[in-house]
């Protein structure tokens, strides 16, 4: 299949075209306005707003401490980046379990306050009442299965999802229960990679995966690990592009001796 350029804003549509061409999507996260814009200006289809800024961002171990006004903040400059990118917002833990009222609230506020696209929230028939709710506003929703972090105390790892029977045929269901709901595409998160194609050919909604193997409808990484300014951080599904860790370190270190040997600023670098 010949690889079609869209130039236009990319919408839920696209996604769902790209997926029945047979055109892989990128998503990749963002969290504030520079780096948002060079990934917009580079291409990828879907910018997500993770709650992974939790651990990225603020340091935290889990993504369970991020608040919906944190969230909003980083989707808010982000929006301000995006010209042509799908920008989806996670619902950070505890805004959406509690009732479908309160999911519907917290949605509304995230497209509202951030001009954000649509949202993600983590789940499956657990939470449909609060992605109906949602959906019912007009916000477009997309799932995620899998190992989703916001349970990561259920879990008690963050090992590969779904590899029992029981487990892997919950996920069959909730995946074909989300795309019923109406929900617009699926993130499914470090599940064994025969699974993943299984989902993906169950449901015509776009699957995108990350460490879900190759045979789902597109891909999705958390940036700053993708180009390595994270590195402590190393699970099997990740390709780092480059290693900004090091390159950021070097840098800092000439700075420092340029400054103390009193090499910067020169001549041409002073009014
Ligand atoms: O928060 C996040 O970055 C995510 C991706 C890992 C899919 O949910």
């Amino acid at each position: 299949m010949a690889l079609k350029k869209y130039h236009k804003k990319i919408t839920t549509n696209t996604l769902n075209e790209m997926k029945s061409i047979g055109e892989k999507i990128t998503m990749l996260t963002a969290y504030d306005f520079t780096l948002a814009t060079i990934i917009d200006k580079a291409g990828v289809e879907v910018i997500l707003v993770g709650d992974s800024a939790s651990n990225v961002m603020a340091g935290h171990e889990t993504t369970l401490p991020i608040t919906l006004n944190e969230m909003i903040y980083h989707a808010s400059s982000v929006v301000r980046a995006t010209n042509r990118a799908l920008v989806v917002v996670d619902l950070p833990f505890g805004t959406y379990q509690g009732n479908s009222k309160e999911a519907l609230t917290s949605a509304i506020r995230i497209m509202k306050e951030s001009g954000a696209h649509s949202v993600k929230i983590e789940g499956g028939e657990e939470i449909k009442e609060s992605i109906d709710r949602i959906l019912s506003a007009g916000i477009p929703v997309m799932g995620h299965l899998g190992l989703t972090p916001q349970s990561i105390y259920k879990f008690g790892t963050y090992n590969v999802r779904a590899k029992e029977e029981k487990e892997a045929k919950k996920l069959i269901k909730d995946a074909i229960l989300l795309e019923k709901s109406g929900c617009f595409a699926l993130v499914l998160e470090k599940v064994p990679a025969d699974l993943a194609k299984k989902v993906a050919e169950s449901i015509s909604i776009p699957v995108i995966g990350i460490g879900a193997g190759n045979n789902v409808d597109g891909q999705v990484l958390v940036l700053h690990d993708m180009i390595g300014m994270t590195n402590e951080f190393n699970p099997r599904f990740l390709r780092r592009y480059l290693n900004l860790f090091d390159d950021i370190t070097k840098a800092v270190g000439h700075y420092i001796t340029d400054v103390k040997s009193k090499n910067f600023p020169n001549k041409n670098e002073q009014y």
